[in-house]
């Protein structure tokens, strides 16, 4: 562990402190307690790393389970895509998503009633909505030209409060369906509720639909017979948690008036300073080496996010699916079990200083926290309050009194401090977060592009819909009949699947959808269910 001593720390400050003024950034590693020898015996290791990422960027298919390309670096600088096929691609879509949000901005494409667009409702989940969401908490503004809401989950009541805040805007709503794969269950089960709300209120959803997809799927072929207004590309080569910069995140920000140039230059820049060969000086590699030190060396795989920035809340959901999604895996690229994985979890400083600070503070030293910084408080100049500080002042006293709390405790702390918080810096953090997820997993050797696990739950999930149709079924052909649950799996020949069985009536019994009711037993097991 460092010295508490505080010249000896400020010497290891000024050792380690990452500046790169180029993105307007600032990398402090010396309250993580690596020992000054680490970074030396790892260099070969992370060279080897920094060459692996090359390779990928060169066109390598370094998802090697799905035999995929991993291109999301060419989103912002599409001369580096491996042919020039995908490089004008990428050049098209951009041009695309301009001229489109251009034309809905202007009115030249309208709804069927009123004059314009002005609200703009994403349905997507998982990597197809995270993003979106960070990045308008993040940049919206009381003068954006559309507000911008979000269903991402088949939760009917989250539909219905979402509906219910747009009614009287519906006519005026732009739905964007976005899926890469086009069939995933939970946004195909919201963009049906959203069409029937349309309908409902007399609205043909086609003149209202854009989808963002791929070439093919269920999605674009719906989008296609139904002459949606138009549909954005995705590609295989862009995995789902690391596509905020193809059309899933630049369409609906360009929508809500984001500069997405000014995105795309601050994640290029960044994939500049952290292709950088020079260790020290690279803030993806120094965050990749922290995380591998804090696992390897002390078992601590918890992350604590805190932006001290209410507009990066979101930021620690976006990269609890960028880390946990990519790094959480059972197998190495050997197919040796491992299950790796760093648990993500976060909200927002000061207002975590109430809340779960305490338990770093005091409890549990299982963890390492990223504080996150941002120099310039707001535009324009700040009223003194408590002795002469400004709010802003304030906020960053507890930035540093948190990290300095910490340190003491023994608690491990970074920072990543940010000039100002703008579109280029929201670039630059989610350039840094995905190339820092892709050296780690060189590090570990796994494959941070697939998703095997997400997979398994999907089919699990349609297991049970399959199982509740059949026991419909059957209660359908024997109305009037109140049986048990091990009655009803008996006679369907799923008597091992009685505790689905059971989960699956309750549900039922709760809802009016399928006129299932339950009479009451001497346990909830002796309960009987009729249709
Ligand atoms: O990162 C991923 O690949 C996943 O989380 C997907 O984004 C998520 O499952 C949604 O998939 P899709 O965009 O195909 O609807």
């Amino acid at each position: 562990m460092s010295s508490h001593d505080p010249i000896q720390l400020w010497k290891r400050y000024c050792r380690h402190l990452c500046h790169r003024p180029d993105i307007g950034l600032r990398l402090d590693v010396s309250r993580m307690h690596f020992d000054d020898a680490y970074l030396d015996q790892m260099r070969s290791r992370m060279e080897s790393a920094l060459q692996a990422m090359q390779s990928l960027e060169a066109g390598a298919k370094a998802n090697i389970d799905e035999d995929r390309m991993v291109g999301h670096y060419w989103l912002r600088a599409p001369d580096l895509a491996p042919d020039d096929e995908i490089r004008a691609e990428i050049e098209k879509n951009v041009r695309a998503i301009k001229n489109f949000a251009q034309q809905i901005h202007s009115g030249s494409i309208a709804p069927q009633q009123g004059d314009g667009f002005y609200v703009v409702l994403v349905v997507g989940i998982g990597g197809s909505a995270l993003g979106p969401q960070f990045v308008a908490d993040a940049l919206g503004t009381t003068n954006d030209p559309m507000i911008i809401r979000f269903v991402d989950n088949t939760d009917p009541d989250g539909i219905d409060r979402t509906l219910a805040e747009l009614d009287e805007n519906l006519a005026q709503t732009l739905t964007i369906v976005i899926s890469k794969s086009g069939g995933t269950v939970e946004t195909r089960n919201g963009m049906l509720e959203v069409a029937a709300a349309y309908h409902k209120a007399k609205l043909d959803f086609a003149r209202h639909a854009v989808a963002v997809t791929m070439e093919g799927s269920r999605l674009h072929k719906q989008a296609i017979d139904e002459r949606w207004l138009h549909i954005f590309p995705m590609w295989d080569w862009v995995g789902g948690r690391t596509s905020e910069l193809s059309a899933v995140g630049l369409l609906p920000a360009a929508l809500q008036g984001i500069d997405i140039d000014e995105m795309l230059e601050g994640a290029r820049l960044c994939d500049i300073a952290t292709r950088e060969p020079r260790i020290g000086n690279n803030p993806a590699a120094m965050m990749a080496l922290m995380w591998y030190d804090a696992v390897k060396n002390r078992s601590k795989r918890n992350m604590i996010v805190l932006p001290y920035r209410d507009r990066l809340l979101l930021l620690s959901r976006y990269l609890q699916q960028l880390i946990m999604e990519s790094l959480g895996k059972r197998y190495d690229r050997g197919g040796k079990e491992v299950c790796e994985g760093l648990t993500v979890l976060g909200n927002k400083g000061t207002t975590d200083q109430h809340a779960l600070v305490q338990q770093l503070q005091e409890g549990t030293n299982d963890f390492f926290a990223t504080l996150i910084g941002v120099s310039r408080d707001r535009e324009g100049k700040s009223m003194p309050l408590g002795e002469e500080a400004t709010a802003g002042d304030f906020l960053h006293g507890f930035l540093l009194g948190t990290r300095a709390a910490l340190f003491e405790g023994g608690r491990e702390s970074m920072t990543i401090s940010a000039d100002e918080l703008n579109a280029r810096t929201v670039g630059v953090l989610i350039a840094l977060f995905e190339r820092a997820v892709g050296l780690y997993a060189e590090l570990i050797n796994i494959n941070a592009y697939h998703q095997p696990g997400v997979e398994m739950g999907k089919k699990a999930a349609g297991g049970t819909i399959r199982l509740q149709k059949e026991v419909l079924g059957y209660l359908g052909q024997h109305r009037g009949e109140a049986q048990t649950v091990e009655q009803i799996a008996a006679a369907i020949g799923h008597a091992d699947a009685a505790e689905t069985v059971f989960h699956i009536l309750e549900h039922a019994a709760a809802n009016v959808d399928h006129g299932v009711s339950r009479e009451a037993g001497e346990s909830p097991f002796a309960a009987k269910y009729r249709m």
